[in-house]
């Protein structure tokens, strides 16, 4: 009775995501316009609105997205398998921390979009990974901006550039993003304008699905010294602030938290207990490479991961977010046998989400065979990693639901009544545009 074939399903599916979220990202960027005082006018977003009809065209999923919610409510955060964490966005694509980076990590299947979070001059958070501008942004092409080059110290070492922490919102606002890496796409270099923490929280709680926020309280050390804060507040306080307001709070797995799931990071341990009686959203304490102190407590690799200081750390976090090289050592860019921090920190109860996962040819293990999916195997199933933060949400999206049995018992499974919800529901969808 149900002459539907697949292809029409899907067919039919491709449209309406087309059309369909493209309406509600128009929709949604209006709203914070008008919300957020710093963002004076649509004219700013139209570059990525753009984008969007153009990555909408060839870019199209392969299968219904997660968030193709069909049932009114918004799907909810998955919790039977590793966290899907966009790093950066989908950076791998996009130039990073920018709004289209963002939502085209949402589009590919992220669970959690990851941000890098820092401060502005006149204090505003933003997402931005470098204290200095140089790298990511067109900053060198502003002249207006040519006698703004400093060097400050930053962890220990002399640093010249263009910090953010020298411009205000409004003068970041006039720059541009650029992607990070040459050996990436450069063709969407100087069109995208730096967020801030707010926007980046209104792009997960705007998404079709739910998907969860992972930002860093980065450089404490060094924002702390050079933004200050009325009444007293440090960086750390505006953080926590700032997500309260948009109504984060809860312990893992909470009913709370997985309405609109959280994770704190950060690589500073004293930041991390600092907050721990302001929120109770869970925390990751990030480890960094073998030879880099903490920038704060000025302690080594190997303090942080002693047995004992696992034991102090777990009062305060969830888990932890090494380095993935620190786990399996390279040498000459083949793996070495893995050290024993995944077990010793599962021992501990605590959850393991390792960075930074990317498919870029140059990226890959010759263990991989220049293949991702080898990649994602290993740490899933070999390592048994909690969460990966990744360049490339799509692939890893993609490697989950393929390998997934859950996934495909369900599209495998959908009784005749469901089909006829899902076509009800594109057929409404179609009225409203
Ligand atoms: C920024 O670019 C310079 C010059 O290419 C490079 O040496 C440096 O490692 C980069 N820094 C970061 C944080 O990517
Ligand atoms: C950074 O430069 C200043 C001024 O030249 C100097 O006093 C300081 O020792 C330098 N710091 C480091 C870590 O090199
Ligand atoms: C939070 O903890 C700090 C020290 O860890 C303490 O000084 C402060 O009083 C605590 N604040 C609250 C509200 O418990
Ligand atoms: C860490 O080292 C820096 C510079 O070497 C020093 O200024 C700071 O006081 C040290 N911090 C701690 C907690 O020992
Ligand atoms: C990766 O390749 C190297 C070199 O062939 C080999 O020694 C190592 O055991 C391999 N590791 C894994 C996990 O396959
Ligand atoms: C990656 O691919 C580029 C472009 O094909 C090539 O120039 C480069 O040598 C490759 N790098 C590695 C490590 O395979
Ligand atoms: C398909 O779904 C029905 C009803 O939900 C269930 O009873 C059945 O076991 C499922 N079949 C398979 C192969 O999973």
């Amino acid at each position: 009775m149900l002459s539907f074939t697949s292809k029409t399903l899907i067919l039919i599916i491709d449209l309406v995501t087309r059309a369909f979220p493209f309406a509600l990202s128009v929709s949604s960027i209006n709203t914070h316009a008008r919300k957020k005082p710093g963002v004076e006018s649509l004219t700013g977003f139209a570059p990525f609105i753009l984008l969007f009809l153009v990555v909408h065209c060839t870019a199209r999923p392969l299968y219904p997205l997660p968030s193709r919610n069909t049932h009114g409510s918004r799907q909810p955060l998955q919790t039977f398998r590793p966290f899907n964490i966009a790093h950066r966005g989908s950076n791998g694509e996009l130039p990073e921390e920018t709004a289209p980076a963002y939502m085209r990590a949402i589009e590919e299947g992220a669970d959690f979009i990851e941000a890098d979070i820092l401060s502005s001059k006149d204090g505003v958070l933003i997402c931005f990974h470098d204290v200095f501008l140089d790298n990511t942004t067109d900053i060198a092409k502003h002249k207006e901006f040519a006698d703004r080059k400093r060097t400050y110290e930053v962890q220990g070492v002399n640093t010249t550039g263009f910090f953010s922490v020298d411009f205000t919102l409004e003068e970041l606002k006039s720059l541009r993003a650029n992607q990070r890496y040459s050996f990436r796409d450069q063709q969407f270099n100087g069109k995208f304008e730096i967020i801030t923490f707010e926007e980046y929280i209104s792009i997960a709680l705007d998404a079709p699905r739910v998907v969860g926020i992972y930002p860093e309280i980065k450089n404490p050390v060094f924002i702390n010294q050079h933004v200050k804060w009325a009444n007293g507040k440090i960086f750390e306080d505006k953080f926590v602030e700032t997500l309260e307001k948009y109504g984060y709070k809860g312990s893992y797995m909470s009913k709370q938290w997985l309405k609109q799931p959280a994770f704190i990071q950060s690589f500073a341990p004293s930041s991390l207990v600092y907050i721990s009686n302001q929120t109770d959203l869970p925390k990751l304490f990030l480890i960094n490479d073998f030879t880099i102190l903490t920038e704060d407590t000025n302690q080594t690799y190997w303090d942080i991961t002693s047995d004992s200081y696992l034991d102090y750390i777990k009062q305060y976090v969830l888990g932890i977010g090494p380095s993935k090289d620190t786990i399996v050592p390279i040498v000459n860019n083949y793996l070495q046998t893995p050290t024993d921090l995944v077990a010793r920190a599962h021992a501990h109860n605590l959850q393991v989400h390792p960075y930074t996962y990317r498919s870029d040819n140059n990226s890959l293990r010759f263990n991989f065979s220049q293949d991702p999916y080898e990649e994602y195997d290993y740490w899933i199933n070999k390592i048994g990693v909690d969460g990966l933060f990744t360049d490339f949400p799509g692939t890893l999206h993609k490697f989950q639901e393929w390998t997934s049995s859950k996934s495909s018992h369900d599209s495998d499974n959908k009784t005749a009544s469901e089909l006829l919800h899902i076509i009800a529901n594109l057929v409404s969808s179609y009225k409203r545009t």
